[in-house]
């Protein structure tokens, strides 16, 4: 049986209607480039994440680098983080002028290790960037309590977390900021390219607010040097229909997931993910570990089972950070995770049988 890593087609058949009309009235309204279905989105949006403002912006990196650059961090500074992410997480540190500093991950839930951030604190750190990796929150709050110590700002990189809690909290509702990604692919995603900063800072919100729009206070007065990263008109109209749909797809997922849980468990030499205590795993990705992923990616894909890699090179050992100076063995846990990593299929519509037929493939490539 077929099993695609990630079928788009499905979910846009079961909404059509409702986009295109709202399309429509994008056009309708020639409400192209920001304007009012950004901003009816936005607020929707903020609220679902508990936050009084969501911003939208042009991606998911535009959010994490308009939060830094709104938290005032560049040249000279230093920002904590991990590399077991997708770069953008860094590139965006790169290009305020700040450094990324890497810490590695917990073992069991692959996010930041709250106990080795103190040691890598100097007089030129600015802030820490948790990542809610695979749809699960990172462990908040010892991280909060790290940075209110030391006087350090928090970004959350929610880019894979949308609808996930930490004691009954959503992500980015916990840091200073919370940074989205509606890439089309993620568990709320737009027909292009789209992100958010969500916060409960008024003034921050307000800073990247005129930052995405070239600074401007009002059409043609620049109050600072901005940038154009506004969201446009369709993907704020598409969000607006699929955000209505969220909590069922982020249902479906859960149920996926426990699903896969019960008929992989006790498989010999295949770790599952676990969902920590007090804690909504959303899963946008449910990664397996084993320790010879090829032949067990090539045993799915034989059988029309299509995985993926998240991440197959951490970022400390991406050729674009070689001269930070990191080298195999700096994130030992990082790069075990790296190396062992598979990503089932899953999305919301996944069914049973398609469960089935992976769990089936998987235990007949354990017996060979
Ligand atoms: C953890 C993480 N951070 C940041 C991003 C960047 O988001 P975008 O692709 O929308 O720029 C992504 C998206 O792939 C991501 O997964």
């Amino acid at each position: 049986m077929k099993v695609p890593f990630l079928d788009l087609k499905i979910q846009y058949n079961s909404i059509r209607e409702e986009i295109l009309e709202e399309l429509i009235q994008v056009m309708e309204n020639t409400a192209f480039a920001s304007g009012p279905f950004v901003k009816k989105f936005e607020e929707a949006f903020a609220a679902y994440c508990q936050c009084r403002h969501a911003i939208g912006v042009g991606s998911g990196t535009d959010a994490l680098w308009t939060a830094l650059l709104g938290l005032g961090v560049g040249p000279g500074d230093e920002v904590i983080t991990v590399a077991h992410t997708f770069i953008a997480t860094c590139e965006a540190i790169s290009f305020t002028g700040a450094k990324p500093v890497f810490v590695d991950i917990e073992d069991r839930t692959c996010t930041m290790d709250p106990t080795l951030i103190e040691a890598v604190i100097t007089p030129r750190t600015k802030a820490i960037i948790p990542v809610h990796l695979y749809g699960q929150m990172a462990d908040m709050d010892p991280i909060m309590e790290i940075a209110r110590k030391h006087n350090l700002f928090v970004i959350e990189d929610a880019a894979q977390a949308h609808g996930a809690e930490y004691k009954g909290r959503r992500a980015g509702s916990i840091g200073d900021a919370g940074c989205y990604s509606f890439y089309p692919g993620k568990n709320l995603g737009a027909y292009g390219e789209a992100g958010a900063v969500v916060t409960n800072n008024d003034e921050l919100a307000a800073r990247i607010r005129m930052f995405r729009d070239h600074g401007q206070r009002q059409k043609y007065y620049h109050s600072i040097i901005g940038w154009n990263s506004r969201m446009d008109g369709f993907q704020g109209a598409v969000l607006g229909v699929k955000l209505k749909h969220l909590p069922q797809w982020t249902e479906a997922r859960r149920n996926n997931a426990a699903l896969y849980n019960e008929l992989l468990a006790g498989m010999p030499g295949i770790e599952l993910p676990v969902e920590a205590a007090e804690r909504i795993h959303v899963y946008h990705i449910y990664p397996i570990h084993t320790a010879n992923r090829a032949a067990f990616m090539e045993a799915l894909e034989k059988q029309d089972i299509h995985c993926g890699i998240h991440y197959p090179v951490p970022v400390h050992l991406q050729d674009a950070y070689h001269s930070l100076g990191y080298t195999e063995g700096s994130l030992p846990v990082t790069e075990r995770r790296a190396a062992q990593e598979v990503s089932l299929p899953m999305f919301a519509e996944l069914t049973p049988e398609q469960l089935q037929a992976v769990a089936n493939t998987i235990k007949n490539y354990i017996k060979m």
